[in-house]
């Protein structure tokens, strides 16, 4: 297939799926705080035996709230890193532009998306729950980086969108269908992200040396040890939240665990969870297939 058809492909597939924020969330759409909002399998509290069920729960919905957030920032960086590829490429395939402002429209919906999540999280759940940041120095660090490790990044959060999907399905029955719903949605149109980002990679690629692929694949790395940093300090902010919510101090082995398990469980979420996409190894793969192999390597460590 030629680049405009699969361009207009796209563009017909996310003119299909069109959701409004008001369908989702407000109204009678609210979030339920007698559920869990996370699939245990990114959440990852059961585990924690020193917390009681009523604590679980609690800590299950701070990753939630961190999870809106996180993505409200990794949205912030997305936007205009689409906004200023769609710019350079306007001349030649109008199906091309107009889906990547397509991509970009909908990313700036979804900066609403999750911070009116967040505006219900708040007034619902009672403790204020801190977030690292902020978002704009994290998208000026980011896209300090070469356009190809960036949109490697983007890469990588598209396919894990999928992911989290997925596993809330598995989850099918005990979740907040409100912020399944939310995880739903955001695939729905993730994924036609992916597909553009995953062209956008190739075209990128395509202009640069072995020595350039190189070092933009190295950037790849360094963003993700950035991003990694600071899952640590949020980390730190779940278990201030926890205690705070639960109205009780953890010992020092009791914090050290939940340290343990709960930086894991974020290394899973956010990096482990798109790294190990099949389709993110696979565009490894297309750029450098010793890369591939280390980026294989790594996996386990982010598990
Ligand atoms: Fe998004
Ligand atoms: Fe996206």
């Amino acid at each position: 297939m030629g680049y405009n058809c699969t361009f207009k492909d796209c563009l017909e597939r996310s003119e299909r799926v069109t959701w409004r924020i008001e369908d989702v969330i407000g109204g009678e759409k609210r979030l339920d705080f007698t559920r869990p909002f996370m699939p245990e399998s990114l959440a990852r509290v059961q585990g924690l035996n020193f917390l009681t069920e009523h604590e679980k729960m609690l800590l299950n919905q701070i990753r939630g709230h961190t999870y809106l957030r996180i993505f409200g920032l990794v949205e912030e960086f997305i936007l205009p890193f689409v906004l200023d590829h769609t710019r350079v490429n306007l001349e030649g395939e109008d199906y091309r532009t107009r889906a990547y402002l397509e991509f970009a429209g909908e990313e700036a919906k979804h900066i609403q998306l999750f911070r009116r999540f967040a505006e219900e999280f708040t007034s619902g759940f009672g403790t204020p729950c801190e977030i690292i940041g902020p978002p704009e120095a994290v998208a000026k660090h980011v896209l300090g980086h070469h356009p190809l490790s960036v949109a490697l990044v983007i890469l990588h959060i598209e396919w894990m969108t999928q992911r989290h999907f997925i596993d809330s399905v598995k989850d099918d029955g005990r979740l907040d269908p409100c912020f399944k719903s939310m995880l739903k949605n955001h695939w729905m149109e993730e994924m036609q992200h992916a597909q553009l980002d995953a062209m956008m990679v190739e075209s990128i690629a395509n202009t640069m040396t072995r020595a350039e692929l190189e070092a933009a694949i190295d950037g790849y790395w360094s963003i993700g040890g950035f991003l990694d940093e600071g899952l640590k300090q949020q980390t730190l902010f779940d278990l201030a939240a926890v205690e705070t919510a639960a109205k009780r101090t953890l010992t020092a082995a009791e914090r050290q665990q939940f340290m343990d398990v709960q930086q894991q469980a974020n290394r899973w979420t956010y990096l482990g969870s798109g790294m190990s996409h099949p389709k993110f190894i696979e565009a490894m793969g297309s750029l450098s297939m010793d890369r591939q192999r280390d980026l294989m390597q790594a996996i386990p460590q982010f598990s």
